[in-house]
């Protein structure tokens, strides 16, 4: 840099006068440190904590845009990931503990059972529900597996009617039907609007 004539002539008269110089501007100027601008540190602090709040609004952010989008859903999209998401939610809450963390049922679910009482089935293309239309998965969950059952069969399947809302079930649908490998959805596609 250089140096300002103010200085040159200061530093001059001080030497003529026998004085030590006067202290140099930039030394003030440039702080403690001596390499850059003052507040270097201030703003590296302000950065990190402007990107973790930014990251934080964004995460949360994504995770209420994903559950509000999906509120206004009726019908399962198992193609729409915040539909999913929401219902994965859903599954782990309310249905994995009789349904299983893979949905693959409990043992022995496929013997015979005139009367009911069967163990919960799989929910994975394994189990019977790829063979029930998207409107039908909906009904068993809200009404229960009674609601759809021949009289003098027991079924044990709980109603979500008061638990869930419309919306809440619709993805769970979508959830479980999105575990399902694509041709398994794609012959489905011939059981809708049945
Ligand atoms: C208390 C244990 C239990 C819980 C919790 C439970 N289920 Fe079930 N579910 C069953 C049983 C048992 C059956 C099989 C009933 C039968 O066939 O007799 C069943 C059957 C079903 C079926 C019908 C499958 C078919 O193709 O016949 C669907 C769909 C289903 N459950 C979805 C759900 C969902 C979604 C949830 C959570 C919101 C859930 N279940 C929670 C026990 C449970």
């Amino acid at each position: 840099m250089a140096m300002d004539p103010h200085r040159r002539r200061q530093e001059r008269l001080d030497r003529l006068r026998g004085s030590k110089p006067a202290p140099k501007k930039d030394d003030d100027e440039f702080g403690p440190m001596g390499n850059g601008p003052p507040g270097r540190g201030a703003n590296k602090l302000i950065f990190f904590v402007a990107a973790f709040i930014f990251i934080g609004v964004g995460y949360f952010g994504w995770e209420y845009v994903e559950r509000y989008s999906a509120q206004f859903l009726s019908g399962a999209n198992p193609s729409d990931l915040a539909q999913i998401q929401a219902g994965r939610e859903i599954y782990y809450a309310n249905c994995a503990y009789c349904h299983g963390d893979y949905l693959e049922g409990q043992e022995d679910w496929d013997l015979a059972y005139p009367t009911g009482n069967r163990p919960p089935v799989p929910l994975d293309a394994t189990g019977p529900a790829p063979g029930h239309s998207d409107d039908l998965l909906f009904r068993i969950i809200k009404n229960g597996g009674q609601s759809v059952s021949p009289e003098g069969y027991r079924n044990t399947m709980p109603a979500y009617a008061s638990l869930l809302e419309d919306w809440e079930i619709w993805a769970v649908v979508a959830f479980i039907e999105a575990q399902w490998p694509a041709d398994i959805r794609r012959q489905r596609d011939a059981l809708q609007n049945k």
